[in-house]
């Protein structure tokens, strides 16, 4: 097992041949570590949890079990592209599972931020600890920790929910990837093959659209959220702000005002566009949009998306607002 310390000497990995001796490296570990045996990975789709799996499914093919919850909280597209890339793709071992029902349930009526979160992180360790209990032979669990999470925690993702596991569901792990910044994750990921739609991914919190449909979530409103969210997301890949962007999406609010659609008097929520730049999250500026592309996604959303009826842009930094709303 490699210890959690970064030794001085370790190279960044910043090309495709180090990414390659990485890659090689790490193969030939995890094989001695794995043997045989059979390894579970709860599968996200997240950078760090997509280039884990396809380094283990090049390390040890069908030996990997992935599961993926679809907690109904995913971006439009983000489960399917899981499943295209790695079932169909790499002919993985993967089981998808589509929870949207029991987390949309429990979340019903649910407005305080903390609570919906501790109701999506919960229900994920239920769900995922479920089909462990149906598998036979598991003997390892593998995990997207990076080398950012050991330096600023204790090394268990909080937001991959797997540190809650019950007690006999403790495998020993496997983090191929623990010492590595995320830079290197990226790389690492481009060498084994993955698209750039994942590689290349934003950051997304753990509990999803979950803290961006805003107060207690209801189906239509997370429906027309993640929409508008892909509208603004095809617009920043086509200007290219996608590539200066650290993190876009849209929040939308609980909250309905008077329009006017086909000469009639439509009620509708607004799209909340929040575009920010970080170097850590911890503070952020705010991305300065051309108008003619804000006249165009607010025309799109309008437009496109059944329910929303007005698209507002979010100007404040990180202080004093956090990047999420809730
Ligand atoms: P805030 O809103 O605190 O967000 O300025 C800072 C960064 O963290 C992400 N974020 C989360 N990530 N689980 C996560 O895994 C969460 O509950 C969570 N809340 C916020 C956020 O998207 C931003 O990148």
């Amino acid at each position: 097992m490699q210890s959690n310390k970064r030794p001085e000497t370790m190279e960044r990995i910043t090309t495709r041949a180090l990414a390659d001796a990485f890659i090689e490296e790490q193969v030939r570990e995890v094989r001695a570590q794995v043997g045989d045996k059979k390894v579970l990975l709860a599968l996200s789709g997240g950078v760090d949890s997509s280039v884990v799996a396809a380094l283990l499914i090049k390390a040890i093919g069908k030996q990997l079990v992935c599961v993926h919850v679809n907690h109904g909280l995913m971006r439009k597209g983000e489960s399917e592209q899981v499943i295209e890339v790695f079932r169909n793709q790499m002919d993985a071992n993967l089981i998808y599972v589509d929870a949207t029902d029991r987390f949309l349930d429990l979340l019903a009526g649910v407005s305080d931020p903390e609570t919906k979160r501790k109701i999506i992180g919960g229900e994920f360790i239920k769900v995922f600890a479920e089909e462990a209990y149906k598998l036979d032979g598991i003997s390892f669990l593998a995990q997207g920790t990076i080398y950012p999470d050991i330096l600023e925690s204790d090394g268990v993702k909080a937001h991959h929910n797997v540190g809650g596991l019950p007690e006999d569901l403790k495998f020993e792990l496997v983090e191929p990837v623990k010492l590595l910044f995320k830079d290197e994750v990226r790389e690492v990921g481009r060498a084994l093959g993955l698209p750039s739609g994942m590689v290349d991914r934003q950051p997304f919190p753990g509990p999803g659209l979950g803290v961006r449909c805003l107060g207690a979530i209801t189906r239509d409103r997370l429906h027309a959220l993640r929409e508008a969210d892909a509208i603004l997301r095809e617009e920043f890949d086509k200007s290219g702000l996608a590539k200066k962007v650290w993190q876009y999406f849209i929040a939308v609010p609980d909250l309905k005002s008077v329009g006017v659609r086909d000469g009639k008097r439509y009620e509708g929520w607004p799209a909340i566009i929040r575009a920010v730049n970080t170097k850590d999250a911890m503070s952020a500026t705010i991305e300065e949009i051309p108008y003619a592309l804000l006249h165009r996604i607010t025309d799109r959303i309008t437009a496109e998306v059944e329910g929303i009826n007005r698209v507002l842009m979010d100007l404040t930094p990180k202080p004093v607002g956090t990047i999420e709303w809730e």
